[in-house]
């Protein structure tokens, strides 16, 4: 009961919200289209039943955006969600008044809320949010316009059309594999094809001639070109305020010029080509099971960076045959092998990296045990070993994403170790880790199903041929058949 009067108790927050909202909305947007606070006055009547349309347009749009699509994908927290949608059609609508009011109403930049929206939380939310912000902007500007001018073109209601031909052209930029440019271009394209609606607009007005019908024609690509240089100035703010990472971004840190990725480099050649290798095979898991590719590119690009403190240890990085174990007692050996995933989150937290490829740097061994330390150990003594000094002390995968940095991590190692010579040996070696991951218990914190780990398998077994095709002898395996 209590919950429910909670829940009924936040409800009412929110849309009180929605409603301050609409009033600042419809307030500076009659302010701006009227060239004056003063106005509001003159809008008189017309300013209540405004703001009572713009709010119900908004509740649709939050209604929309938590009980209906939310569920399906819950990407932020209702709050977080809440504030970028509202603030990107404020934001959106008094910058296309102040475009209407000044300029024309085939300028309009909504394109830029639609983008913005797909980009940070989902297509179909942009287009939603793109159609809605030209309603609001119309209610607000268009009744303003007529009343405190005395004007009104049907001319207008065109370029509103406009506004939302554009902004759901936009949204269908948005495909895998997006980046900057490409949508920078799109949408300069979207208003090239769209110039020729300027003329059959042009047309309806009886005192066209042929420059009101460029001007219109010019409005429309400029209008676009608007919406993406509002895009690109908002985005990046988004990206930092609510530490939201697209697509764009992950593209960016996984970009081999990054500063820490170079450090690696120079620091750990072996482990940099190491994590090379294991983002190639993460990235098709991701692919395989329905994650982000780009996420997982992130979290095996960076999660050894903790090597880089002492990549001696770390056999990849021996290419001069000098071993540092072979001078070391065994319990030293296991701490500074142990210690890399710990070092490694916290250099990335240090980074402000996403906080699923610091956990995958954390979570990729798990609490795993160091085998070649403690085969090695038992081999010198005669008492009875405790495993568990053997171990790292880290957390299990928690995510999907740890979890296949954690397989294809081992993949690689084993693999680039044992150099399978058959087909049938390199999935032997993939299904060994695999099965030997889930009997230690390494996998049951995180919710991947054995359906996920067959397609890890599947997928893990195809990319690793085309990778090191020179090691994988399929006429011997044809032979053997
Ligand atoms: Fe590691
Ligand atoms: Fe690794």
């Amino acid at each position: 009961m209590s919950v429910t009067k909670k829940s009924f108790g936040i409800n009412c927050l929110y849309f009180l919200g929605l409603l301050a909202v609409a009033t600042f909305i419809s307030f500076l947007g009659v302010a701006i289209v009227g060239r004056g606070f003063e106005r509001i006055a003159d809008v008189g009547y017309m300013f209540i039943p405004m703001i009572g349309l713009v709010f119900v347009l908004l509740s649709i749009i939050h209604i929309y955006s938590v009980w209906i699509i939310r569920p399906s994908y819950k990407k932020f927290s209702r709050l977080r969600e809440y504030l970028i949608i509202i603030s990107i059609i404020t934001l959106t609508s008094l910058f296309a008044a102040f475009i209407y009011g000044y300029f024309s109403s085939y300028a309009l930049p909504i394109a830029a809320a639609s983008l913005i929206v797909s980009m940070l939380l989902s297509q179909r939310l942009g287009i939603i949010t793109g159609v809605f912000t030209t309603a609001i902007v119309g209610l607000v500007c268009l009744p303003t316009k007529f009343i405190v001018f005395n004007e009104f073109s049907i001319l207008d209601v065109g370029g509103f059309l406009i506004g939302i031909i554009s902004s759901v052209s936009a949204t269908f930029l948005m495909h895998k594999g997006f980046n900057r440019l490409k949508v920078t271009l799109g949408e300069i394209i979207v208003g090239l094809i769209l110039m020729p609606l300027g003329v059959l607009f042009g047309f309806m007005d009886p005192e066209y001639t042929a420059l009101s019908i460029l001007k219109l024609c010019g409005y429309i690509f400029v209008g676009n070109v608007i919406a993406v240089a509002f895009e690109t100035l908002l985005l990046p703010l988004y990206e930092y305020t609510f530490r939201i990472w697209t697509d764009y971004k992950l593209a960016e840190i996984c970009s081999l010029n990054q500063p820490l990725l170079r450090e690696l480099k120079e620091k750990a050649p072996g482990t940099f080509a190491h994590c090379l290798t294991v983002s190639t095979l993460a990235e098709n898991c991701a692919i395989a099971i329905g994650l982000n590719p780009f996420m997982a590119r992130a979290c095996a690009m960076y999660h050894d960076v903790g090597k880089m403190k002492n990549p001696q240890f770390f056999s990849e990085n021996q290419t001069d045959g000098y071993n540092p174990h072979d001078d070391l007692i065994i319990d030293v050996s296991v701490k500074m092998i142990t210690e890399h995933p710990s070092e490694g989150a916290q250099i990335l937290k240090e980074h402000r990296m996403p906080d699923t490829v610091v956990r995958a740097a954390l979570e990729h061994h798990g609490d795993s045990t160091l085998m070649f330390f403690y085969l090695k150990a038992k081999g010198i003594t005669e008492k009875t070993l405790n495993t568990d000094e053997y171990r790292y002390s880290n957390p299990r995968p928690s995510t999907k994403y740890s979890a296949i940095i954690m397989i294809c991590d081992m993949c690689e190692a084993t693999i680039r170790a044992k150099k399978p010579q058959t087909k049938e040996e390199l999935e032997g070696i993939v299904y060994n880790i695999i099965q030997g991951r889930i009997l230690d218990g390494q996998l049951s914190d995180c919710d991947i199903s054995m359906k996920d780990l067959a397609k890890i398998k599947t997928s893990v077994c195809e990319a690793i041929p085309s990778m090191m095709h020179e090691r994988i002898d399929y006429n011997k395996a044809k032979e053997r058949r």
